[in-house]
């Protein structure tokens, strides 16, 4: 295999060999190499799944393919977050979070450890939502009429939502920038619509309903260059591959924990670059983020913390430590990669069912699979899959409007790998699902 030699060669199909996050093809007469589909997780550079399997026990009892839904936790997940509330039960609230003081910080050590800025650039908030209107609705207060706020066409709807809310407001209107010939946001059509009415770049990295990842470090590239605000919504991008704010060239990326970091419900980020603070201003602010120190005065923090409550999820955020932690161990590299390969095999095998309509686009594909089937809807789909312990999510128009109806999709499945699925479960969905569509 000269092709490959000093790569890490992490699966393979037939005689193709897929290495690192892309795959090439390679033509062998190698027999090791001809055969089923099938993932090499012993090699350098793959993880043990047996291992992040027996430390997910709930892999035991369900498949569970809804990652970008909730995923499901690693066992030091939960017990980091039981044993706080415990604590809290035990001792009281505030008495506990004195004792879990390091607990408590490790979520601003390790977010800063994956995305690569400094913890005082990272606010701990209930959820990605909470975590995108915190800068957002603060930054729309300098909108009027004529502004403009360019958007991805899969726009997630909370924050389309808010865009509309702000347009009827300020009078600013929102300008969705079309997808290029691969489905992805066109980069050339950014450029060309950009005018000094442009007031902010919003797009969301990885859409709630489909594998593809938005160009977002081509996008933050265009912002710097015009000196443009530039918020990533990345909640189904975090924990599922590498994220570098300084390649990204955002700032300010949000997400939430309960996907694919795998941290608890009710946890999120906040991630705001420092020098983009003045320009960020929090939405809202309380004794927490801000100090009333003369009876006239307020002092902001001078940090993301001024983007926080003062009231919290302590045990989810002592959780979501944990998970990033975990994530960060195992590299997001590796996990992307696994993702990746499970997703294309996901792809592939479901490509072959009669009927089934892979919906997926974008030149990079991520682990959302989505698909419809011409006669069995969604929800029927789903319903049937959770009868045989198998956990998929579906996704309605309502939730990507601009993208779903552009595309004629009512309702669509999604079959979201994470890195702890094994190719086995991928058979055994497959194998349900030609029962249920037959
Ligand atoms: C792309 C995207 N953005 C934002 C959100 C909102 O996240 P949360 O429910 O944590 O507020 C979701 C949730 O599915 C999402 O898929």
């Amino acid at each position: 295999m000269v092709a490959i030699r000093g790569a890490p060669v992490v699966g393979r199909r037939g005689d193709e060999v897929f290495v690192g996050p892309d795959y090439i093809s390679a033509t062998s007469d190698n027999p090791a190499f001809t055969g089923d589909w099938q993932l090499m997780t012993n090699e350098p550079g793959t993880m043990d799944i047996d291992r992040v399997r027996a430390e997910t026990p709930a892999c035991e009892q369900v498949i569970h393919l809804h990652n970008c839904g909730s995923s499901l936790m690693p066992q030091a997940v939960f017990e980091a977050t039981r044993n706080h509330l415990e604590l809290e039960y035990r001792i009281g609230g505030y008495e506990a979070a004195e004792r879990a003081m390091e607990d408590i910080a490790r979520v601003y050590h390790e977010a800063a450890r994956m995305f690569r800025c400094n913890p005082a650039e990272i606010a701990f908030m209930e959820n990605a939502t909470a975590a995108w209107n915190a800068v957002f609705y603060g930054f729309a207060r300098g909108l009027g009429p004529g502004d403009r706020i360019l958007t991805a066409n899969v726009e997630y709807a909370s924050n389309y939502i808010a865009y509309l809310q702000v347009a009827a407001a300020t009078g600013c209107a929102i300008d969705a920038v079309p997808d290029d010939e691969h489905g992805q946001l066109d980069v050339a059509a950014l450029e060309s619509m950009i005018d000094e009415r442009v007031k902010l770049i919003s797009i969301t990295h990885v859409p709630t309903n489909g594998g593809v990842v938005n160009p977002a470090a081509a996008i933050g590239e265009v912002a710097r260059r015009h000196d443009i605000t530039y918020l990533l919504d990345a909640c189904q991008s975090a924990g599922q591959m590498p994220l570098d704010v300084d390649e990204l060239g955002c700032d300010a990326l949000s997400l939430t924990g309960r996907k694919y970091l795998r941290g608890p419900r009710g946890t999120g980020l906040l991630y705001v670059r420092e020098s983009s603070m003045d320009r960020l201003p929090p939405a809202t602010l309380d004794l927490w983020g801000a100090r009333w120190s003369a009876p006239g005065v307020y002092e902001m923090h001078g940090g993301a913390r001024r983007y926080e409550n003062f009231e919290n999820n302590v045990a989810g955020q002592v959780g979501l430590g944990v998970a990033l932690r975990y994530a960060n161990d195992l590299g997001l590299d590796v996990i992307y990669r696994r993702i990746r390969l499970l997703a294309a095999k996901a792809r592939d095998e479901l490509a072959r069912i009669n009927g089934i309509v892979v919906r997926d686009k974008g030149l990079e594909q991520c682990g959302i699979v989505t698909f419809t089937h011409e006669s069995t809807d969604a929800k029927t789909i789903q319903r049937r899959m959770r009868t045989a312990g198998i956990n998929v999510g579906t996704s309605g128009a309502a939730s990507t409007r601009l993208d779903m109806e552009g595309r004629g999709i009512d309702m669509l499945v999604r079959c979201a790998v994470h890195y702890f699925n094994t190719e086995g479960e991928l058979d055994t969905f497959c194998e349900r699902l030609e029962d249920i569509v037959s």
